[in-house]
């Protein structure tokens, strides 16, 4: 998919409104840039009133329309909310929820995945549409339903669930094996015995359930099960057309669905961005390279970000000047080749009318908001196809596994206080705050091109990892990791001899306890002569605090306080050619900054850029041997920078020598010259 340019656009849901309207909306497209939008998100029951009835007369003439006004389509396939007619006759389409209860009709994203019925129409539809529309010039892209989520606790469900164990475990010896299923009576002695983890059986209500082993086999079932509802649809249109484009529109960091095992069965990655207003830029960086990293960087679309604000926060404050136009090129700064709008018009009724569009209800363009969208508008339209397929190369890499997040998050204790993603992004933000690059990988991913490997809470080690780590490492590579790690098989069972497990002779330790205090109470880290200049530095840790003993590390933190005080908080082990560290606690930021200089140094791992102000955030990404330069000023002072070789902004055509001046909430996208 290329059009030449960044795609810009957005959810178009002309269904909602008369036909005088769309040619006003196509009027304030071209003055806004708009040049791509998904359209047919939610129109299933229009699409097909009754069970032997499709009408496409209306999307056909909205095909006609946005062709006529050369605006391509990215096509949805309107499978996210199945009909009242469809819920009536064939309730088995209907969900089971977390607490048992068979859903009725109504709300979205609501069709289980093991429903016969919708095996049959949600393919029956995207044949239709594929067939309607295959050699429509205006088609771009596919997308096939909208966010895919959550999960079915019903019959059928179950159902499907005990197949799938027994394709896995194929005797109920190895499922009770791999379930420790002899604690607290568990063992099942029939297949039809297992049950779905919801709260009418092993889960208990908040967090933890009775059945660890049982309680993440769901969790890749379901992820699994609900891909199998992508694929139904996916095999459909490319039995039609080989050469399709197809997506779906992602979540970041959404911990049903492992969107690793997903992003094989995607063409392009897409992603929908809600950063509420005190997330932090590298929060959103985060999720931004998660999705990048997915397909090995290939470029990835921002499906949706509102211009303003949402409706489903508890306050839902308005992006402030500038700050729409920063986030948008903040995506293309970490990959994107696509900025898009949920959503172009603001419906009038229902359940999203409080949510911010691009063409507000005034259904004015003299507003701020259409304002900004078509400033960018015409950003994009001069910079052209510059960027378009350009890659970001990284030398560090954050090891970030949905079963690890499954299986930490699933226990009950050591610690309540303990979020799998809140650990890894304090070591992404360091990474982040430091202009260096970092790829988000998986037990999937390679790790040749990386020098350095951090894997915070590598909780779950599924067969494989742990000799892939270690090759890392004795090659030469640096790993870091923390406490929690190297835990648990792939069922979740832990190691015999305790953490770190399989990891024990990569890192030279072992640990004895782990101590979990209230988020508030902290210990001290004192480090002496490691991290250069300085030649002691006390930093504060929190949440856990692994009580090591060494093999063959070495000590370069121990604990000020507690009765572990001088013992190791923070080790290191040369192993063949390479090091492992190891974070026995949760450490502060200036901690996590400083050893990220520190790694960074003896890595020979380069920012981006050197000089760079506190709040202003530059990547990289490269084409054809043309290095583009995204310096984005997150603050709201102008910022001054230095220069090592000339600079032009290829938005303002402002060339820079020596230094760089960056407005408040400015975007520069430079190159050398
Ligand atoms: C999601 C959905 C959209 C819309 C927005 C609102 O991303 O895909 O349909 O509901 O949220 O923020
Ligand atoms: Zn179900």
């Amino acid at each position: 998919m290329n059009l030449g340019k960044i795609s810009y656009g957005g959810d178009w849901n002309p269904e909602q409104w008369d036909r005088a309207v769309w040619d006003e909306d196509v009027r304030l497209f071209k003055e806004a840039g708009i040049d791509f939008l998904s359209i047919n998100i939610f129109a299933w029951t229009l699409l097909q009133p009754s069970e032997d009835t499709f009408d496409f007369s209306q999307l056909d003439e909205i095909f006609a329309l946005l062709h006529a006004n050369n605006i391509k389509i990215c096509l949805a396939t309107s499978t996210a909310a199945h009909p009242a007619w469809m819920a009536t006759k064939y309730p088995d389409i209907l969900r089971v929820d977390h607490q048992g209860r068979k859903r009725k009709f109504g709300d979205r994203h609501n069709s289980c995945p093991s429903s016969s019925a919708y095996a049959t129409f949600a393919p029956k539809l995207a044949t239709a549409l594929a067939t309607r529309y295959q050699n429509h010039p205006a088609l771009e892209l596919w997308h096939i339903s909208n966010e895919f989520g959550g999960s079915c606790y019903c019959e059928n469900c179950e159902k499907r669930f005990r197949v799938w164990l027994q394709q896995q475990y194929i005797t109920l010896e190895a499922l009770n094996t791999a379930w420790n299923a002899t604690f607290w009576s568990q063992i099942i002695t029939d297949w039809n015995e297992i049950v779905v983890p919801n709260q009418l059986s092993v889960q208990w209500s908040d967090r933890g359930t009775a059945m660890q082993g049982l309680a993440l086999d769901f969790m890749r079932f379901n992820s699994e099960n609900i891909l199998g509802m992508y694929n139904l649809e996916y095999d459909a249109i490319k039995a039609i057309i080989p050469e399709a484009m197809i997506t779906t529109n992602m979540m970041g960091m959404y911990r049903p669905l492992n969107y690793r095992k997903w992003a094989k069965r995607i063409d392009v990655i897409a992603w929908d961005s809600y950063p509420s207003p005190n997330h932090s830029a590298a929060q959103t960086a985060l999720a931004h390279d998660l999705m990048r990293s997915l397909k090995d960087g290939q470029p990835f679309l921002l499906m949706e970000q509102t211009p303003s604000q949402t409706n489903w926060q508890p306050y839902n404050a308005l992006k402030r000047p500038g700050v729409m136009r920063l986030q948008s090129w903040q995506a293309v700064a970490h990959g994107a080749d696509a900025i898009m709008f949920f959503q172009m018009r603001r419906s009038i009724g229902a359940g999203e009318k409080f949510h911010g569009a691009v063409i507000e209800h005034s259904g004015r363009s003299d507003t701020r908001v259409f304002q900004e969208v078509a400033a960018l508008g015409r950003e994009l339209q001069q910079l052209g196809n510059k960027i378009i397929g350009s890659r970001i190369q990284s030398d560090v890499a954050i090891w970030f596994d949905w079963e690890s997040w499954w299986a930490v998050e699933n226990s009950l204790g050591p610690s309540a206080g303990l979020h799998y993603t809140e650990e890894i992004a304090k070591y992404h933000t360091a990474f982040h705050d430091a202009n260096i690059s970092v790829d988000m990988i998986g037990p999937d991913s390679s790790l040749d091109q990386y020098k350095i490997l951090v894997a915070p809470v590598l909780y779950l080690l599924q067969p494989g990892v742990n000799e892939r780590i270690k090759t890392f490492v004795d090659n030469g590579g640096t790993l870091v990791t923390s406490f929690l790690s190297g835990v648990a098989d792939q069922n979740d069972r832990v190691f015999p001899g305790g953490p770190p497990g399989l990891l024990r002779e990569t890192l030279g330790l072992w640990v004895e306890e782990i101590d979990a205090l209230p988020p508030e109470q902290h210990n001290t880290m004192l480090v002496q002569n490691a991290f250069g200049s300085r030649s002691n530095y006390e930093y504060t840790c929190n949440l856990l605090f692994a009580i090591v003993r060494l093999e063959t590390a070495e000590t370069i933190a121990t604990y000020g306080q507690d009765f572990y005080a001088g013992t190791p908080v923070l080790t290191r082990n040369q192993f063949g050619a390479g090091q492992a560290w190891f974070v026995a606690s949760s450490p502060d930021s200036n901690f996590l900054n400083d050893f990220v200089q520190h790694l960074c140094r003896e890595n020979n791992v380069q920012p981006v850029m050197q000089g760079v102000p506190t709040g202003v955030k530059v990547t990289k990404r490269s084409k054809d041997g043309h290095d583009y330069y995204f310096i984005l000023n997150h603050t709201s002072s102008t910022q001054t920078m230095p220069l090592e070789k000339p600079m032009r902004d290829l938005l303002s055509g402002q060339t820079f020598t020596g230094s760089l001046k960056i407005e408040a909430r400015g975007v520069l996208v430079a190159e050398a010259i």
